[in-house]
């Protein structure tokens, strides 16, 4: 039998196992549509469970789905009704996954680094996948954005010399955490547009600098001047003090995506794209997200399912 293989980390994927899944899911694309059938049987007779420890609706229902698509048996384990409230460890409750014979977990904490000692501890046994820990790393969503923009632009050597543009709640982003680590490594580069207060220390911008050649600005135009690609992020209030809170109106007053700011900064044939979930109005307007010239959300979402099984195959099965 093979050994799983877990998958936790941006840092860990090179872009071998970018253009292997990406390749992979697209073949799967046309799946994700109503009215297709289906039913495959890649992981038939395998389980996959899904362990949120903070909410989802697009990881998650995009994991069931992926694994439910490819045949293999699926168990939530919705912490409210587990024995964690029991006081039972995340340990101990990945130990009883291990033992009843569960193939991979897809896991969601906000402590960071938290799959990644899961994987060290538990990884020979069962695979442990990253839906999100804390505000360090999502890779599956730096994966579907680069499955997106393959889309988009025809290939993934066609991405070659593009600019994205990340704007927004830069400190408190998993998402970014995933998009530098993968996306540079496509010729994409990356710049991330903030106001000083949700922007990173001097420290970790010119470690990300040197690292990733990732840039910095506060100013929103130049930011969306040369862009291709622009991405807004949510404002992550669930893990703001009161203070950071209270600064998030400044932040839609100058920074908030609209189609008189993106039409007089753009370059023609930008796109925009968000993780989601969007919080309208906030970091972008109603109207612009749902702009079907200019926003990939959509695609993005269907991306997910595809890119998901794509990524539970290269857990389990390759
Ligand atoms: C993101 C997350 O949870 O990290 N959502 C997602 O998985 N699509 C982004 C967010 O919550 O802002």
């Amino acid at each position: 039998m093979m050994m799983p293989r877990s998958l936790v980390s941006s840092a860990d994927i090179g872009l071998n196992d970018i253009r292997l899944m990406t390749s992979n899911a697209r073949k799967l694309l046309p799946l994700i549509q109503p009215s297709t059938k289906k039913t495959l049987n890649h992981l038939s007779g395998r389980t996959v469970a899904t362990f949120f420890c903070e909410p989802s609706t697009r990881t998650r229902c995009s994991f069931e789905l992926a694994a439910k698509i490819l045949g293999a048996h699926t168990i939530d384990v919705s912490p409210e009704q587990s024995s964690l409230i029991k006081g039972e460890t995340i340990a101990d409750t990945i130990e009883t996954l291990v033992t009843m014979g569960v193939d991979a977990i897809v896991i969601r904490h906000s402590q960071d680094g938290l799959p990644q000692a899961l994987a060290e501890k538990y990884g020979k046994r069962i695979a442990i996948i990253n839906a999100g820990d804390g505000i360090t790393d999502h890779p599956t969503q730096g994966l579907l954005d680069v499955l997106t923009l393959i889309q988009q632009y025809g290939s993934l050597e066609a991405l070659q010399g593009k600019k994205m543009t990340i704007l927004g709640n830069i400190t408190y982003s998993r998402v970014v955490g995933s998009h530098l680590r993968l996306i540079p490594q496509l010729g994409v580069a990356i710049q991330l547009v903030a106001p000083d207060f949700f922007m990173p220390s001097i420290v970790e911008r010119e470690e990300w600098h040197k690292q990733y050649g990732v840039t910095f600005t506060e100013v929103l135009e130049e930011g969306l001047n040369d862009a291709d690609i622009v991405m807004p992020l949510r404002i992550q209030s669930e893990r703001m003090d009161e203070f950071e809170q209270s600064l998030i109106g400044r932040y839609s007053q100058g920074y908030q995506l609209n189609h008189l700011r993106v039409a007089m900064s753009c370059k023609p044939g930008f796109v925009v794209m968000h993780p989601g979930p969007v919080n309208y109005h906030v970091e972008i307007t109603e109207e612009l997200a749902n702009d079907p010239h200019i926003s990939l959300i959509r695609q993005q979402v269907a991306c997910g399912v595809a890119l998901r099984m794509a990524a539970l195959h290269w857990c389990i099965e390759s």
